[in-house]
């Protein structure tokens, strides 16, 4: 019998932690990158259980801010050796599952999915520890175009091995980080629970701050675009324009709001260029101002070189974002499962009347676990 076949299941409704104590909920960070996720966990009053990462530069930085060194490639790791936990984190990297792939994958002679250890799609690497250890939530992260990708199909597989294969209540929604920090950064965020919470995802300010407010007033000249750069730059954006396309650089004053940084950014900087006045070029972002665009906090270590310091923040997550979501996740945990039929108690008799007996003693027994006998 293979270890996964002897964990004990719980059943929804059953055996369900219990989140109302003081104990500090566990998490773990999976693809942490410099730990976005671990900064909101830990001041929504979580304790980090475990961490992983590849990315040699992305490890340097985690561990001088979080004092650990992450734990290597995903598929190295035996999910058995990942310590127990109450909350999956992952931002995890986009590959899509499109058909296309797949046939090139299977023209190739390979295998698909689950069982293709190597090129297996890291989302399946998410659900086999869901699968295995069964924590009471999850909070994932991945870029908008997740949800159309391959016409939708491959937010398809991933909601519903979420839902019908491993169990869970999911909640997702696209959220701009543009009201918290001067980015327009629109991300889906799938949020799950095993047994089912009451959860909603937070809510936002409707005016975010503005470019002025990340921003040094002196930086150094070597961020300031050389003239052949920035020709080359409106010559190919007017290239574009003319072909009608929107492609071309991003020129902004304080007043304004950034595009999205992207792992890119350092190549030349061309999606956020700061004005520097009529008679200068523009500029780009220092990676500090990239921290700040990305809602990290102002004593945040960087001990990377900038080229690697702009791909960890262009691929990391917007901690005031993650923050608000760790808390309402947190909140969510902290109250008692068997809420649900607070729920159907409120619903005026009319609505009561509609609901067939055996749907509503299903209904309680989902929530507490416990058999009622049904109305005659
Ligand atoms: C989109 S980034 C997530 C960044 C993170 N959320 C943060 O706040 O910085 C995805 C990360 O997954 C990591 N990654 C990709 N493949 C991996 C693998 N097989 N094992 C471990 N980490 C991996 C990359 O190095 C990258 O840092």
């Amino acid at each position: 019998m293979t270890q996964r076949r002897k964990t004990k299941r719980r059943a929804v409704g059953e055996d369900a932690a219990d989140y109302s104590t003081n104990r500090k909920l566990q998490f773990i960070d999976l693809f942490c990158g410099i730990g976005g996720f671990r900064i909101a966990f830990e001041r929504a009053g979580c304790e980090c259980a475990w961490s992983s990462d590849w990315d040699k530069h992305s490890q340097v930085t985690y561990e001088a801010n979080h004092g650990e060194k992450p734990h290597g490639d995903i598929h190295s790791v035996a999910v058995a050796d990942i310590p127990k936990h109450d909350i999956l984190c992952a931002g995890f990297p986009c590959q899509p599952f499109s058909l296309a792939g797949v046939s090139k994958k299977l023209s190739l002679g390979r295998k698909h999915g689950f069982q293709d250890e190597k090129q297996g799609n890291l989302f399946f690497n998410i659900a086999e520890i869901l699968d295995y250890h069964q924590p009471s939530a999850f909070v994932l992260e991945n870029v908008k175009n997740l949800k159309n990708h391959d016409n939708g199909h491959t937010f398809d597989v991933i909601y519903r091995t979420l839902t019908e294969a491993l169990g869970y209540t999911v909640y997702h929604k696209v959220i701009d980080a543009r009201s918290v920090v001067p980015q327009h950064r629109e991300r889906v965020f799938i949020v799950g629970f095993k047994p089912w919470r009451d959860f909603e995802f937070p809510s936002f300010p409707s005016e975010g701050p503005k470019l002025s407010s990340i921003l040094d007033d002196k930086v150094d000249p070597k961020y300031t675009l050389s003239d052949h750069l920035w020709e080359y730059l409106q010559g190919y954006a007017a290239k574009h324009r003319a072909a009608g396309n929107g492609f071309g650089f991003g020129l902004f004053t304080g007043d304004g709001v950034a595009r999205t940084l992207s792992a890119r950014y350092h190549k030349d900087g061309a999606e956020i260029l700061i004005s520097q006045g009529k008679n200068k070029t523009p500029r780009r972002l220092t990676p500090r101002e990239c921290a700040r665009l990305m809602g990290f906090p102002s004593d945040f270590k960087i001990p990377v070189s900038d080229t690697q310091a702009y791909r960890q923040f262009g691929n990391s997550v917007v901690v005031p974002v993650i923050e608000r979501i760790a808390k309402s996740t947190v909140q969510a945990l902290s109250h008692p499962v068997n809420i649900r039929p607070v729920l159907v108690l409120k619903m005026n008799e009319k609505a009561r009347a509609r609901i067939p007996n055996r749907t509503l003693s299903l209904m309680n027994y989902r929530a507490t676990g416990k058999k009622q006998k049904s109305n005659p």
